[in-house]
């Protein structure tokens, strides 16, 4: 089979398209057959060396965490389903980005029929980010007041739209060309990053998820309302320090609180967010499609930190 590949650490635009043998199923996996992925600042960060495992995982690395297809064969343990069936799937680190992969039965949903293959690809690891920065590090729930900061890119688009499902009041910031996109997709209020610094707005936030990230705990302590959460999505020493200092403070009557959110895949998860998505409540945004052949380049782009929405690779 054809995949994306990378001998050694560098310039995401040094992949190669080139044949590699064909993944086989293991206990509990499904072969697919990937007709579209999905890149994430994760790829580009494990193939230049940034990401906290500094080693490529496999050589050749194959980069890509999720991918829509078909499932081609199957691990004979495996129930629930069958050749043919439409999925979505996360696929852990790497491997999505070829034109077939062996992934764990668990991280798989079935896809529905009216959602395309390239939305559906878009939707596990930005998706589940979002999902799981919300509702498990900010325990967003109805009424609260939500600012999104770098709401227009992967995570971004569907943070806004979970803002809404949960109930919450939803601050999106972005640059000014995506408003009309954040608007659409529900955001209440908008801000451009470019002219006003949400962190020195007089207004309060019940939950800042710093998407980008770009801020501390501290520049946003003041926009934060009295038990305000602010979420980000680096983990590190800076929000480890940030939130012990928080946590000291508490029995003085200091109650806001600075956490993180670490992307796990759960199929439950993303059974809820394709099933949201096949329900018309979620839009999977795709902003650009491109071929494997011209994903090293777009994952290049993705590294510029400006992408709207998805990029997609249509494979198949
Ligand atoms: N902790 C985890 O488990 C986990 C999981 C997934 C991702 N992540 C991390 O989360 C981050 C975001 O991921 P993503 O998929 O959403 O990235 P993305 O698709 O590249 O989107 C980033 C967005 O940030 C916006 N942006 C850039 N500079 C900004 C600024 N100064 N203020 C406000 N917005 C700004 C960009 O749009 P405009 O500038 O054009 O508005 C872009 O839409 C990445 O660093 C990624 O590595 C962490």
């Amino acid at each position: 089979m054809k995949a994306l590949t990378y001998e050694r650490h560098g310039d995401p635009r040094d992949g190669v398209v080139k044949k590699v043998f064909d993944p086989r199923p293991g206990p509990g996996q499904l072969l697919v057959r990937v007709v579209a992925a999905a890149l994430n600042p994760a790829d580009w960060k494990i193939v230049e060396g940034k990401a906290p495992f500094l080693l490529l995982p496999r050589r050749p690395f194959v980069p890509g965490c999720e991918a829509a297809g078909v499932v081609e064969a199957m691990d004979s343990r495996v129930a629930g389903f069958h050749v043919g069936d439409e999925v979505v799937v996360s696929t852990g680190l790497g491997g999505a980005l070829a034109e077939k992969a062996a992934v764990s039965a668990l991280h798989a949903v079935r896809k529905p029929g009216n959602l395309s293959f390239e939305e559906a690809a878009g939707i596990p690891a930005a998706g589940q980010s979002a999902l799981q920065g919300l509702r498990d590090a900010a325990g967003l729930c109805a009424g609260r007041r939500l600012l999104v900061n770098g709401a227009g890119g992967g995570i971004g688009t569907f943070a806004v739209q979970i803002g809404k499902i949960l109930g919450a009041h939803v601050t999106a910031v972005a640059s000014a060309g995506k408003h009309e996109l954040l608007a659409g997709l529900g955001a209440d209020a908008l801000v451009d990053y470019r002219r006003t610094d949400f962190a020195k707005a007089r207004e309060e936030w019940d939950v800042v998820f710093d998407v980008v990230p770009n801020r501390s705990f501290g520049e946003c302590s003041r926009v934060l309302s009295r038990e305000g959460v602010y979420v980000t999505t680096l983990p590190g020493a800076g929000p480890l320090l940030a939130s012990l200092g928080a946590s000291f403070r508490s029995p003085f009557g200091f109650r806001k609180r600075c956490r993180w959110v670490i992307l796990k895949p759960r199929g439950e998860d993303l059974a809820q967010l394709v099933g949201w998505a096949g329900e018309g409540r979620l839009k999977s945004v795709v902003g650009r499609t491109v071929s494997l052949d011209q994903a090293a380049w777009a994952l290049s782009d993705l590294s510029t930190g400006h992408v709207t929405g998805k990029t997609v690779v249509g494979v198949a």
